[in-house]
């Protein structure tokens, strides 16, 4: 086994949560991943990847280090120094923030959480989340956030198809406290190339939700765009590429099938419900 410089534990080792245990054990820590679904844990077990991005010799790699356990059980989880949150946060059928999986994986964490531990929240959600909805879970025992545990909100940003390697796609860190911001930062700067400092797990929450609201905002003006062009017979392509010349002030987007990826159009719904509960209304959402 290779000496490890830490434990980390995963929980949700999904399209986010996968990739990112395998960057830990690639940097020499030895990770904990947690996840309820018996067959991603029975894949891994057996050398499998599940992700489209990941190649069954990367989970080979990281099982040959003996740096990489994967289970279900959350009592796993209090060996880890740190812990991270990669569960999904889907809509309701009511097109409302669904925190179900989120709550869930809070109530199973609580009763496992040790003295000293870091709890870094990766999921996309609503400003407040962090403050809101998981500290409360988190400190039903004894242990108080800031003083026995640590907490924090660090949004993912992986780029799946992308040849970008999760470690240099600069990471923003923000902490409910200057310490959880300290121990955050000092964790994912072991990782990633770059980390960010952010005053506050709001703004971190709502960077998050801005960068996908644009990219909403942004392919869904460039299909309505490209549907003009197309009308009036001119080439969109040649368009686009013409302004994409211009060195400030535009970015380009490319006409497409949709507001792709499965994050594009949820994101900037869990603003808008924030937003509503403050009285204000984003028309550019509504749209
Ligand atoms: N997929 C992306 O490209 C992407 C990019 C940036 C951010 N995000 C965000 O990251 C979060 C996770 O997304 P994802 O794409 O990895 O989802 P996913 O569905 O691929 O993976 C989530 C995993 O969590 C597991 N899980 C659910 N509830 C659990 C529980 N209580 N305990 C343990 N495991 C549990 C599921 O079995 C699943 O394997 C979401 O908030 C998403 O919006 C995703």
């Amino acid at each position: 086994m290779g000496e490890s410089i830490g434990k980390v534990g995963i929980i949700g080792l999904g399209f986010v949560g996968l990739p990112l245990a395998l960057a830990f054990v690639r940097k020499g820590f030895e990770m904990i991943g947690i996840d309820l679904d018996q067959n991603k844990i029975a894949k891994l077990d057996q050398g499998q990847s599940y992700v489209r991005d990941i190649d069954d010799s990367e989970i080979a790699q990281a099982q040959a280090s003996g740096r990489f356990a994967v289970s279900s059980r959350y009592e796993d989880i209090k060996a880890a120094d740190s812990i991270i949150i990669c569960v999904p946060t889907p809509l309701t059928p009511y097109h409302t923030p669904d925190l179900s999986y989120l709550i869930d994986t809070c109530n199973r964490l609580s009763p496992h959480l040790q003295q000293g531990q870091l709890i870094v929240l990766e999921s996309s959600t609503f400003p407040g989340t962090t403050k809101e909805v998981v500290q409360p879970i988190l400190e039903r025992g004894k242990l108080r956030v800031g003083k026995d545990i640590y907490l924090a909100y660090s949004p993912e940003r992986i780029d799946p198809g992308n040849s970008l390697a999760i470690e240099q796609i600069p990471k923003l860190a923000s902490g409910v406290t200057e310490a959880c911001l300290d121990k955050v930062y000092d964790l994912y700067s072991q990782v990633f190339d770059s980390v960010v400092k952010v005053s506050s797990t709001e703004a971190a929450e709502t960077a998050k939700l801005l960068e996908n609201t644009f990219r909403l905002v942004n392919i869904s003006f460039i299909n309505e765009f490209a549907h003009i062009c197309d009308t009036m017979k001119i080439d969109v392509w040649e368009v686009i590429d013409a302004a994409g010349t211009k060195p400030y002030g535009f970015t380009v987007f490319y006409p497409g099938p949709g507001a792709g990826g499965h994050c594009i159009p949820v994101d900037p719904l869990y603003m808008q419900w924030k937003a509503r509960q403050f009285g204000v209304q984003s028309q550019f959402i509504e749209l």
